[in-house]
């Protein structure tokens, strides 16, 4: 099938970033500068304001969303063998950065409305050996958090919150990333805020934070004996370069999030009427929808497959791009024997198996919006 448009020659890929001008300027007062590492000043500004937009005292920039989980999660400074709750729905990251350090990941379903953990789920699974649990907001809504940060802290398990996907969401009145005794965001060309890759620690804890800062660069000892090594740390610094593109778009992070609603609105509109297919609401009880990209679920009464959709949607050069694979599904950890094999999380293995997302980077047009509904909206004609 193929639908007939001017755009249908166009390839319209899954994310486009948006580059500003101010982006541009910072990167090339950086160049001029010489300090193109990790030493140099738009590191520490990108740090000061995002941790001013944020609202947390402290920040740590480093080079990707997966180096923040490693480095929040050592800075806790666990034991080994104790448990971490994680979500069953989420990218890998989350579960290798609790095996890595020897702790054993205990997985939580997700719901089938805002696709975030279920919180009645989180509490059934904290046991005495519970210590942290990885908070993580996926897609669009934040996980409903109220009363899990209650009861962590009466039982004094510390909470990471994995704010990689929703960069100035708010739960409640309250932004995310501000919940947790530390927050991890990611910075991949597909998020709020780019720096091309790049991610960010932030904390009011100052133990967290000194802890954090020596992590990310290879604990190096004291000035007198700097190479000589306090613990077993990691190269995962941020470039001097990425700061300053960092810099550049956190200025414009205003009009991202407006455009990101935009984008969602406008293919909520074109597809909410459409029964094949589950879309997530524009708001729910405790916030509204920050749509990082446009996810959609076939339902379960609709004769076709996702995989032939996502095929079709590629035919008329709409690129898209399949849901997380649940983590107790991953290969590696079959074949490492991490879960259990009888281990069941439902929703996570539903939407993985028939979630996808659409085109929603800032680069993306009205009229490919309309392009790619209308294409969905026939290719689901059929079935
Ligand atoms: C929720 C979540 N956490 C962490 C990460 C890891 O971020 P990065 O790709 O920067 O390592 C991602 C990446 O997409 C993510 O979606």
């Amino acid at each position: 099938m193929k639908i007939k448009s001017k755009l249908r020659n166009n390839f319209i890929p899954v994310n486009t970033p948006k580059i500003f001008s101010k982006d541009k300027i910072y990167v090339k007062k950086c160049l001029n500068t010489g300090w193109i590492s990790s030493e140099g000043s738009f590191v520490k500004l990108f740090e000061k304001n995002f941790a001013k937009y944020i609202n947390r005292k402290y920040a740590i920039a480093v080079s990707s969303g997966t180096a923040a989980l490693d480095i929040a999660l050592k800075s806790l400074n666990l034991k080994k063998n104790y448990e971490v709750i994680i979500p069953a729905y989420s990218i890998i990251s989350t579960a290798l950065s609790v095996l890595k350090l020897g702790l054993k990941p205990v997985l939580v379903d997700c719901d089938l409305y805002n696709w975030n953990m279920i919180p009645d789920d989180v509490l059934k699974k904290i046991s005495k050996k519970t210590r942290a649990i990885i908070i993580t907001h996926i897609y669009g809504f934040p996980v409903d958090m109220k009363e899990i940060i209650r009861v962590c802290n009466k039982k004094n398990i510390k909470i990471i919150e994995d704010a990689a996907e929703v960069i100035g969401q708010k739960y409640k009145k309250r932004k995310c990333g501000t919940f947790g005794d530390l927050s991890t965001f990611s910075f991949y060309a597909n998020k709020h805020i780019t720096t091309g890759e790049g991610g960010m620690i932030l904390t009011n804890n100052n133990k967290y934070f000194q802890k954090s800062s020596s992590l990310r660069n290879l604990c190096f000892g004291s000035e007198k004996d700097r190479f000589n090594h306090d613990d077993i740390g990691w190269n995962y610094r941020l470039t001097n370069i990425q700061a300053a593109l960092g810099c550049g778009q956190l200025e414009n992070i205003s009009w991202i999030i407006k455009r990101k609603r935009e984008i969602g609105k406008m293919y909520h509109s074109l597809l909410k009427s459409n029964s094949k297919i589950y879309i997530q609401p524009l708001t729910n009880k405790f916030s509204k929808n920050i749509f990082w990209v446009f996810g959609v679920v076939i339902n379960k009464n609709s004769k076709i497959k996702r995989n032939e959709v996502v095929e079709k949607l590629k035919t008329n050069n709409i690129q898209t791009r399949n849901f997380f694979h649940p983590m107790h599904k991953q290969k590696i950890f079959k074949r490492m024997k991490i879960f259990s094999k009888w281990a069941k999380f439902p929703n996570a293995e539903y939407l993985s198996k028939n979630g996808f997302y659409l085109p929603s980077g800032l680069g993306i047009k009205n009229s490919q919006i309309r392009y790619v509904a209308k294409t969905l909206n026939k290719v689901l004609k059929n079935y």
